[in-house]
């Protein structure tokens, strides 16, 4: 079984890394769109166009599962996705909203997000769907402060308490009595002990990536066989900086990236 997994940049790895853990034996092709990042701040357009070229790179290399490991291509493209390519499509807003399902007790849930995601309010319908009220906070300012390496930054720590502080002013402010808070992008987990610490202990923080591996090796259930599966990168901008930034997300080292060309005639029909 061969897995693709997609996202803007390097952000999706810390979903590959859950999905290594779930299911080993899987081949992974991952595709990180950098040249293109921030999706996060481009219309539902110019996201679709980025994200269905991406996805059927990753089909054409032989993949036979996706998994959207971007909040924002999940949010505004996953219908464009699944239309662009033959292959079952699985997006991280529907996990994501289904690891809020389990969690909430009082069924009101905090979500941050990119900009994109949260005008969309595909979170906010996702967990409608479930019976939750979600309150959506746009934090454009923290992808790229990991994108810079400042996790543990005083800078970001001073970013995160402001959103977060806006955040639970708004959840009162609705008379909401949130226990959840959804991280809705990709790069956030790296930042999940700061979110920790900036949130009151009865809010519970979750991010996709764990749910969405669970609910692949669900879908896929590959043969535990202990076979080992390989792994291929590709990105469309430097393949150097790909390596050292997403190694972190990822937690181990990467070896070889491919550079892929998606701005031509090939890969973007
Ligand atoms: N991968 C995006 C997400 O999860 C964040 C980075 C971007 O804006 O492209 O929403």
């Amino acid at each position: 079984m061969k897995i693709g997994v997609f996202d803007s940049g390097v952000g999706g790895l810390t979903v590959l890394r859950a999905l290594l853990r779930h299911i080993p034996e899987a081949d992974y092709l991952y595709l990180g769109d950098t040249a293109r990042l921030p999706y996060g701040a481009k219309s539902r357009a110019t996201v679709a166009r980025y994200a269905t070229s991406s996805a059927r790179h990753l089909t054409e290399q032989g993949a036979e599962f996706l998994v959207i490991a971007c909040n924002t291509a999940s949010a505004l493209a996953l219908d464009a996705i699944r239309e662009a390519v033959e292959v079952p499509v699985l997006g991280v807003v529907e996990t994501g909203a289904n690891a809020a399902d389990a969690s909430s007790t009082t069924r009101d849930v905090l979500v941050i997000a990119t900009a994109a995601t949260v005008e969309s309010h595909a979170y906010a319908g996702a967990c409608g769907e479930r019976r939750m009220r979600a309150m959506e906070k746009a934090c454009p300012l923290l992808v790229p402060l990991v994108e810079e390496g400042w996790i543990e930054h005083p800078v970001t720590a001073e970013v995160l308490r402001i959103y977060l502080a806006e955040l639970m002013e708004q959840a009162r402010g609705a008379e909401l009595n949130p226990d959840t808070l959804v991280l809705g992008c990709t790069h956030y987990p790296l930042l999940r002990a700061q979110i920790e610490k900036a949130v009151p202990r009865s809010l519970r923080v979750i991010d996709s990536a764990e749910v969405t591996a669970e609910q692949v090796a669900g879908m896929l259930k590959v043969a535990k066989d202990g076979r080992r599966g390989k792994t291929r990168f590709f990105a469309t901008d430097s393949v150097t900086k790909f390596r050292a930034l997403g190694s972190r997300f990822l937690g181990q080292e990467i070896g070889e990236v491919e550079l892929v060309d998606l701005e031509t005639a090939a890969g973007n029909r």
